[in-house]
């Protein structure tokens, strides 16, 4: 019987992946996903700015977290080489980083650029620049500069408030903050700038956004309150945080690749193992099952914080869902892979409420209505989600990442269930969360 091809082309500056993908008997096997980079980012951040050392277990070796690194690195954090099994974080202690004596790049990162905002904004005497990659230069920065500068930040912006910026550090006065969006990146980034702040910084959001910041400020020390019914997190200022020991989960949202091929590939049985599933983040699981995959929890467990557990997906029938409201930010980067699998479901998933998708690395909702659609697929845009009618045959063809990650991965899931040859350009991208994307897809096709 043929086998699946997986061939990934090297050029000097973008790599393409080509995939003709009979996968007879489907996909098999146990496998382990890369850290989880939300996790990843905060515990190179709060290491970075607490008191003595702290030790990183299981974090994200992808081009994200060493955006990260390399900036904190600048202001003075002495961090151990990036590797999967330990990092050691030297902090510098609250309110102490270094003035760095070159523009900090955040490079693809979001997180990096508007959660590392509110450290520069709170950091008094210090002046900063930060810059980033053409995508992150077109992403908006609004929505953490306006409510640093009713801190009392100063922050400068190019028009529209886009990136570069730059930063005059000054000790920051606290609000309550209305946020319009469920955004962790806006959340996170007020906490942060609260923790040197005199009193109490609170953000409320419209629904529940993830909530790995305040775990991860509660276990280093930090005073926060919740509030789940308002959806409102305080921190307490001035805070004090100690270096501590973060066991960081395999990420869901790398996990949601794997999830939807093994639903999808007929035949396939997969077992994901130590993935995060924090109650901020399941909205995949939430909506696969009501998508009628066939995925089951096992071995659930508690570590350092987080709950985590093995996900075991069987290949099954699935029909359309509606992916809407408060469950959007819970599962707000899976939408890509997510439309994979509604292409593949009976009948018409309906996903409204998603318009943020349009401002994540790439527009997400363009780009995978248009990429999917060149393989045959029916999806038509709405200018705040998709609607997805399933069951049409996918055909392999030439298509393109847009330069982000996610839709890289996605299309390479698509890829599986094509007939014929798919070739996904600029896949490089994938190394953004998930360096070993294509080792593993190699490993679960038997390749
Ligand atoms: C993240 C929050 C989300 C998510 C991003 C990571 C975080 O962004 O899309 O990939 O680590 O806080 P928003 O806060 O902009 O929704």
């Amino acid at each position: 019987m043929p086998t699946a091809t997986i061939i990934l082309n090297r050029t000097e500056t973008h790599d393409s992946l080509t995939i003709s993908a009979p996968t007879p008997g489907g996909l098999h096997g146990r496998l382990q996903v890369p850290g989880d980079k939300s996790i990843s980012h905060r515990a190179l951040m709060l290491g970075a700015i607490a008191q003595g050392e702290t030790r990183i277990q299981g974090l994200l070796l992808g081009e994200d977290p060493r955006s990260t690194a390399a900036c904190f690195r600048a202001m003075g954090a002495t961090i151990s080489e990036l590797n999967s099994d330990l990092v050691t974080v030297q902090g510098v202690g609250l309110g102490r980083l270094q003035e760095p004596i070159a523009v900090l790049d955040a490079g693809n990162s979001g997180t990096t650029m508007r959660l590392m905002l509110g450290l520069l904004s709170s950091q008094p005497a210090c002046f900063f620049t930060v810059t980033g990659d053409d995508s992150l230069r077109s992403r908006p920065m609004k929505r953490v500069i306006q409510p640093l500068q009713q801190m009392g930040a100063q922050i400068w912006h190019r028009h529209g408030g886009f990136a570069p910026l730059a930063v005059q550090g000054r000790i920051l006065q606290p609000i309550h903050y209305q946020s319009p969006i469920a955004s962790a990146q806006v959340k996170s980034c007020l906490l942060l700038a609260g923790l040197t702040a005199e009193g109490n910084t609170t953000v409320t959001e419209p629904a529940l956004s993830r909530d790995h910041s305040e775990r991860m400020l509660k276990a280093f020390g930090a005073e926060v309150l919740v509030d789940p019914e308002t959806h409102s997190a305080t921190v307490v200022g001035p805070a004090q945080l100690q270096g501590q020991t973060v066991i960081v989960p395999g990420d869901i949202s790398s996990a949601a690749f794997w999830l939807v091929a093994g639903a999808i590939v007929p035949g396939s049985e997969l077992v994901i193992e130590n993935v995060g599933v924090n109650p901020t983040r399941i909205g995949i699981l939430e909506a696969l099952l009501a998508m009628e995959a066939d995925i089951t929890q096992e071995n659930c467990r508690e570590v350092a914080g987080e709950p985590v557990a093995d996900l075991r997906v069987r290949s099954s029938a699935l029909k359309a869902c509606t992916i809407a409201g408060d469950l959007i930010p819970r599962l707000i980067d899976e939408i890509p892979i997510l439309a994979v699998a509604a292409a593949m479901a009976k009948g018409t998933t309906v996903i409204r409420d998603a318009a943020e998708l349009r401002v994540k690395e790439s527009d997400r909702l363009a780009v995978m209505a248009a990429q999917l659609n060149r393989m045959g697929a029916n999806i038509t845009e709405h200018p705040d989600g998709l609607d997805i009618t399933g069951g049409t045959a996918l055909t392999g063809t030439e298509v393109d990442s847009y330069t982000d990650h996610r839709v890289a991965m996605s299309l390479a899931i698509a890829a599986l269930v094509a007939t014929g040859t798919t070739t996904i350009h600029r896949a490089e991208a994938a190394a953004i969360s998930y360096p070993e994307f294509t080792t593993t897809l190699q490993q679960v096709c038997g390749v």
